[in-house]
């Protein structure tokens, strides 16, 4: 479970965050909001690229913030970008080894490749593990992103629009694996998202920003009907 308490960014005049509190209770849950509403900055915060001004984040009941950003990586913390981080002239299997290396506990390479290729597994990649990512396709380039988030031991998987790009049907599949992460791993899962039959398929619960504040938290059923979150998105990208 995740409590975040007043969090406030700034950089300069921008206000990204404002005094955001809001609770992610354990399983997979949405955050959403229309383009530049903070959700990014959100994640850099929690993954310790952007320092807030004000507030505090907790998770499990252990105080995020204070962890030194690199071993948040070693604490579970895990995530994957709007834009694709993996090498493309490395391996699938490499590009999910890599994510374990500096983590204590994972073992030698053999360990780190057999549980590179449990996620590569779990994600439903199915070619030849030593295939150069590069040469993959946009759906199973996706996937590796996830596989990234999901090796080892994560406790906090913080997803950044996995499915942007992909069509319908092949978003439908990274769906299931979203949903079955927490069950899988144990992870809290943290999806944004602006595929909303994609968070709905996958978060009990979501949360919604626009301009850096909080506007609606609850039942995503709900909030995806919530006038407040229909007219933010107005103008933008409307809620399916
Ligand atoms: N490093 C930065 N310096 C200055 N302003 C920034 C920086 N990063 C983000 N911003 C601004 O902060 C606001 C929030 O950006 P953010 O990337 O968090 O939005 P987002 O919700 O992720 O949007 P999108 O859906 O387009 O990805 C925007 O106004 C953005 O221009
Ligand atoms: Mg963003």
């Amino acid at each position: 479970m995740m409590e975040i308490e007043g969090l406030t960014v700034r950089f300069g005049g921008v206000v990204p965050l404002d005094g955001v509190t809001v609770r992610f209770e354990a399983g997979t849950c949405g955050l959403i909001g229309p383009n530049g509403a903070g959700k990014t900055t959100f994640f850099n915060v929690l993954s310790g690229f952007v320092a807030p001004v004000a507030g505090s984040v907790k998770a499990f009941g252990e105080d995020l913030l204070a962890l030194a950003h690199f071993r948040r990586a070693r604490w579970g913390l895990r995530r994957t970008f709007q834009t694709e981080q993996a090498i493309e002239e490395l391996s699938v299997v490499d590009n999910v080894a890599m994510m374990l290396e500096h983590v204590p506990g994972s073992g030698n390479a053999a360990a780190r490749r057999e549980a590179a290729i449990e996620a590569i597994e779990f994600v439903g990649i199915d070619v030849d593990p030593d295939t150069k990512v590069g040469t993959l396709p946009a759906r199973d380039r996706r996937l590796v992103e996830v596989a990234r988030a999901v090796v080892g031991k994560p406790r906090l998987v913080l997803l950044d629009e996995p499915a942007a790009g992909l069509p319908d049907e092949e978003t439908e599949h990274l769906g299931q694996v979203i949903r079955r992460i927490p069950e899988a791993t144990g992870a809290q899962v943290i999806l944004v998202e602006h595929d909303m039959t994609l968070v709905g398929a996958c978060c009990e619960t979501t949360a919604v920003l626009d301009f850096g504040k909080l506007i609606a938290s609850g039942p995503t059923d709900e909030v995806l009907r919530d006038e407040q979150v229909i007219k933010a998105y107005l103008g933008t990208e409307e809620p399916a």
